[in-house]
This record gives C-alpha cells, structure tokens and sequence, in this order.
C-alpha cells in the first residue's frame, strides 16, 4: 500500500471514507509510562529529540499502544533556534530555556549555512521510522511557524503573553522583520530536509498566532506561513500541508482563503461552520478539548457526540485542539478511538 493510499491521506484528499482518521498531538509523550521510561534513558530532552534510535522508538510508541492512523516525528520545533546557533535548553518543570536575542548583533550570531547538517539525526530518524512503520501509516513531519519560534527566540522561555516578542516588533520593527526573514528561511529548509529524508505529510504549528495583533496577523502569520508552503512545493507540489495557527478565531476565515494547506486544524475555540463560508473546500483537524481526557467516562461519552455532531458531513480528522497533557488517561484516549472506530 501506499501512504497516498492510506485513511489519513485519502481524507486529508477529500475522498469519503467509512471512518475519520485519529491521531493526537503530543501522542507521544508524558501520559504514557513508556515515552517515560524512554525518557529517561536518553538524559536529556534533547538527547532523546537527537538520538534516531530513541526518538524512532517514542515516534512508534503510540502507534504500537492504539493503532493512531497517523505518526508524527518525535522532535520539537525549538530544535530550529538550536541549529541555527542559539543555545537551547529544557529543564525540568521551567520548560524551554534560551539565550534570548535582543540585539542585531545577537541575531547576527545566528548562522543558516548547514542547518541541514546539523540536524542530520532527525533525518536519520526519519528514515528509521519509516522502516518500523506500517505501509499505510503516514508520517507528519513538522516545524514550528517563525513567530511562535520567535517568541521562544526574543523571550527565552515560554511566556504567557508572548510580551518579550511584541515589545521587540513594536520597539525596534526593522530587527524582528530582519529575524522573522532568516527564521523563515530555516522553517522551509527543516521542511524540505524532513520531506527529503521521507516524511509523508508536514504540519506548521503556530501556538501563538493568536497574540498576535489583528492587524498585523497577515504580515506576520498568514504570509510567512503561505510562503514556506509554496517553498516546500517547489520541489514537493504534492506534499499535504496541516496549518496550526492557535487562537486565530474568526480570522482563520481569512487564513483558510489566503493559505494553501491542505488541512486546517482547529483548537477548541473554533467552530467548522465558520469555513462553510471559505472559498475552497478544506479538510478539517480537531478540535476536542484535552482537558476531557482527564475527567469522566460520562463526560468524555457526551463531548464525543458533540464532536460527531460537529463535524459532521465534512472531511474530519480526528484530534485535539492541543496538545495531550501529562495527566492526560490512557482509558480515555482508549474510549475516544473506540468511539471512532464505530462512529461509521
Ligand atoms: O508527539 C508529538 O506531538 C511529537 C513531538 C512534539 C513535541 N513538541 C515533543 C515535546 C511536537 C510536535 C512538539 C511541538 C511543540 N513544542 C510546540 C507546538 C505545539 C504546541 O504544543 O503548541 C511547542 C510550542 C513546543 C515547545 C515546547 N516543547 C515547550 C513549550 C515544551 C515544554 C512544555 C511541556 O509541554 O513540557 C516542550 C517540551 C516537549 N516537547 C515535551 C515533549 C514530549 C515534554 C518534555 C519532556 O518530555 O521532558
């Protein structure tokens, strides 16, 4: 069989199928007593995203446990600030911890010339999981979007109103313009390696799209986003793209008409009927809230027929509107797929 031929692509193509596909985002990760155990055999964080023995075996952890019709490449999107000479860190209970970049001399430091070199392991590992991966599981290979990595890059950790990165864009614009430039450039590089080394699909992952001022979402969302997709489809015109650009609301109407992904995947607050009124038909990817992961059997039950409801005569990948948490329960991912898999 091939990927072009599997539930994920076929319904990411618009074909009617008898189900939708599930995967998660974070599937791999925390909630699972083997991604930990694995975990801690590699040391650190980054040793596990560097090591392709380590990360193909956390990549096809998931896959193993519940059958996902869909792999995502075990990595992080803040390996592109790493590659291009920024140092990187994840400590435990802070998260990720960089050198912030204030200046144009810092950002000067930062070198684009064999990113592709330095991040030869994940092509590695891609071709790795390819080989321990069944012929019908696609593999989502990803990157971050230039300005959630910018927020990561300007702030040096995660910050809860990506304040660092917006003062830097409302103090000194020719600086962040100069930065989002090279970040975009080093986006579509990773894509095209990861593409090269095999995988099947590509998503960008915008968290914090939705900070960003209305009025500046198309300069720095919408455009650097089109942009990377049409780089990538130079060489790859057929590769599916996801597009995550979290918190965008009702403007996500305008990014559906102005972005060419093939997928648009939802976070919670979105409703699907809003792209009945784009210009294009689109699959759709989401958007249960993970925090029903955590709670009840009831309450999941009820939140699955809404989701059903939801969706309902479009084409649909199953997901969330984030990321799976640490605390997320193995019995209820196991109840959201079996409620799937019948929902026929
Ligand atoms: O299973 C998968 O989804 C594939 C791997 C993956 C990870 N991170 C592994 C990871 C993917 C696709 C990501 C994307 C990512 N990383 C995003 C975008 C998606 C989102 O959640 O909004 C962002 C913003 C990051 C940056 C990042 N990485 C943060 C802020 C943190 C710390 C917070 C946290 O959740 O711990 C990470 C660490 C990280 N990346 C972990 C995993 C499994 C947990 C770290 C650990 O195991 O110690």
């Amino acid at each position: 069989m091939k990927k072009e031929d599997s539930l994920f692509v076929r319904t990411i193509r618009g074909a009617q199928c008898d189900r939708p596909p599930i995967w998660l985002m974070r599937q791999a990760g925390r909630y699972l007593p083997e991604y930990r155990a694995t975990r801690a055999e590699a040391g650190s964080f980054l040793d596990l995203c560097f090591s392709p023995k380590l990360a193909t075996e956390v990549t096809l952890q998931p896959i193993r446990r519940f059958g996902f019709d869909a792999a995502i490449l075990f990595s992080d999107i803040l390996i592109i600030p790493w590659a291009l000479g920024q140092d990187v860190r994840f400590e435990q209970g802070v998260g990720p911890v960089l050198e912030p970049i204030a200046s144009e001399a810092e950002l000067a430091a930062l070198d684009l010339n064999g990113i592709e070199d330095r991040l030869e392991s994940v092509g590695e590992a891609i071709e790795l999981i390819n080989a321990g991966l069944g012929a019908d599981i696609p593999l989502i290979g990803f990157i971050g979007a230039p300005w959630t990595l910018m927020t990561y890059m300007i702030g040096g950790r995660s910050t809860p109103d990506q304040g660092p990165a917006k003062k830097l864009l409302l103090e000194q614009p020719d600086l962040f313009f100069a930065m989002l430039e090279i970040v975009e450039e080093a986006c579509a590089r990773v894509l095209r390696m990861q593409i090269k080394a095999g995988v099947d699909v590509v998503k960008i992952f915008d968290s914090w799209a939705g900070s960003v001022p209305m009025s500046l979402r198309q300069k720095i969302v919408f455009d650097p986003i089109k942009r990377i997709i049409e780089n990538v489809r130079t060489d790859a015109p057929q590769i599916p793209v996801i597009a995550f650009p979290r918190g965008i609301g009702a403007s996500y109407l305008k990014f559906a008409n102005e972005v060419p992904a093939d997928v648009l995947a939802l976070d919670q607050g979105m409703d699907p009927s809003l792209f009945d009124h784009a210009n294009r038909k689109v699959a759709l990817q989401g958007n249960m809230d993970p925090m029903f992961l955590l709670g009840s059997e009831a309450a999941l039950a009820d939140e699955l027929v809404r989701q059903r409801d939801l969706f309902a005569g479009r084409s649909h990948i199953v997901n969330l509107g984030h990321g799976i948490t640490p605390e997320g329960k193995i019995e209820r991912v196991e109840q959201m797929i079996a409620f799937w898999r019948n929902a026929a």
